[in-house]
């Protein structure tokens, strides 16, 4: 294996420049690989000329390991087997994504990702004879057969801290506040940063909740003097009809978003609680990783590079009991994690009192 190319796919998170900086050193110092970085997925793989750049040891000194974002840049948008051409037409366009592999004289690439871009990539992977390694990336935390992916947990510390954030100004105003995570359909953001930020209601899409339980939450809480309530709502959770929330945008891409607002008004009308809510966004996915997330890249990175020099390829690095290790791509693509309803952490959340809206409570 001589030449390495890594792309990073699908929406970014904190921790994404770690695991570049990790491959790059592992390939050039251990193995005297040369290394390319390919711009903006496998858009780059598709222009002409291929948009890639040489990566060297230079490249992963200084402040590369503390960046938020990904220098390689990114999309979540294009996939090359049904690529939206300029005139409203689809086209597979994964023989181009192909030819600008070989065009880069690549022996192997590593795809840093989520289940998605994965998937495509090891269609691409099949289709082509491409040696692909990947790397699990997301926010969400919900591919299966690794305990974390890169970007969870600098992720939980920004909503995290939000919560901190929006604890003193809930007590001074006598309001309950109400913050709404990202996650997609996992609850796993909502349910770790509201364990870890004092919420008094957390609502994921894993467990239906009741409005009138919640309610009741907020008013006993009331009734024992406490003058403030934190509730946190993942994006997938819906209305009380299983509605869910979703914003339009001008192509008619729909993703989640909203439900902070229904919930707010609806608890205002059920306690007469005057109720704010906080939409928080991207930001969970921008700023510095945490030490949690730079570790974890750098272990995946230097993993994946092991793989391929040992020429193990379709495999997934995965993290389990605090040991690195791998699983065939497929697999850990078919699986999906969402929040363990029996797990320790909803145990413990249920331990602490705190509210899920459903009949256990
Ligand atoms: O999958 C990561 C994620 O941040 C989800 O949590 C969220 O629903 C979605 O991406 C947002 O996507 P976009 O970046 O397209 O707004």
């Amino acid at each position: 294996m001589k030449r390495l190319g890594i792309l990073t796919s699908g929406g970014d998170c904190a921790g994404l420049n770690a695991a570049i900086r990790a491959i790059t050193l592992r390939a050039i110092q251990q193995y005297a690989m040369e290394v390319y970085g390919i711009y903006q997925g496998t858009h780059g793989l598709m222009r002409r000329p291929v948009s890639a750049i040489k990566l060297d040891l230079s490249f992963c000194t200084g402040d590369l390991l503390r960046h938020g974002g990904t220098v390689l840049g990114t999309t979540n948008k294009g996939d090359p087997f049904a690529y939206p051409m300029l005139d409203g037409t689809v086209k597979n366009l994964s023989e181009e994504v192909i030819e600008g592999y070989r065009l880069l004289e690549l022996d192997a690439l590593i795809g840093i990702g989520g289940d998605g871009s994965q998937d495509i990539l090891r269609r691409l992977a099949q289709q082509g004879g491409l040696n692909l390694v990947t790397i699990p990336k997301t926010i969400d935390d919900d591919l299966s057969h690794t305990e974390h992916s890169i970007g969870f947990m600098t992720a939980v510390d920004v909503a995290t801290e939000a919560l901190d954030r929006l604890q003193p100004t809930a007590a001074s105003h006598d309001r309950v506040m109400i913050l709404e995570v990202m996650g997609r359909d996992a609850g796993h953001i909502a349910l770790a940063s509201g364990i870890a930020g004092g919420a008094d209601v957390i609502l994921i899409p894993e467990i239906p909740y009741l409005m009138n339980t919640v309610a009741q939450k907020i008013i006993s809480l009331r009734e024992e003097g406490r003058n403030f309530a934190l509730v946190v709502v993942s994006e997938a959770v819906g209305t009380e009809s299983g509605e869910k929330a979703k914003i339009m945008d001008l192509h008619g891409k729909s993703r989640y978003g909203g439900i902070s607002h229904y919930l707010a008004d609806r608890l205002t009308e059920l306690t007469g609680a005057e109720t704010r809510f906080t939409v928080l966004g991207h930001v969970q996915r921008g700023g510095q990783p945490i030490f949690q997330d730079r570790v974890l890249a750098s272990v995946f990175g230097v993993h994946a590079v092991d793989l391929i020099a040992q020429e193990k390829f379709d495999r997934m690095v995965t993290w389990q009991n605090r040991q690195v290790g791998d699983v065939p791509i497929k697999q850990a693509i078919e699986g999906y994690q969402a929040v363990d309803i029996h797990g320790a952490l909803v145990k413990t959340a249920r331990g602490l009192g705190i509210c899920f809206g459903d009949e256990n409570f």
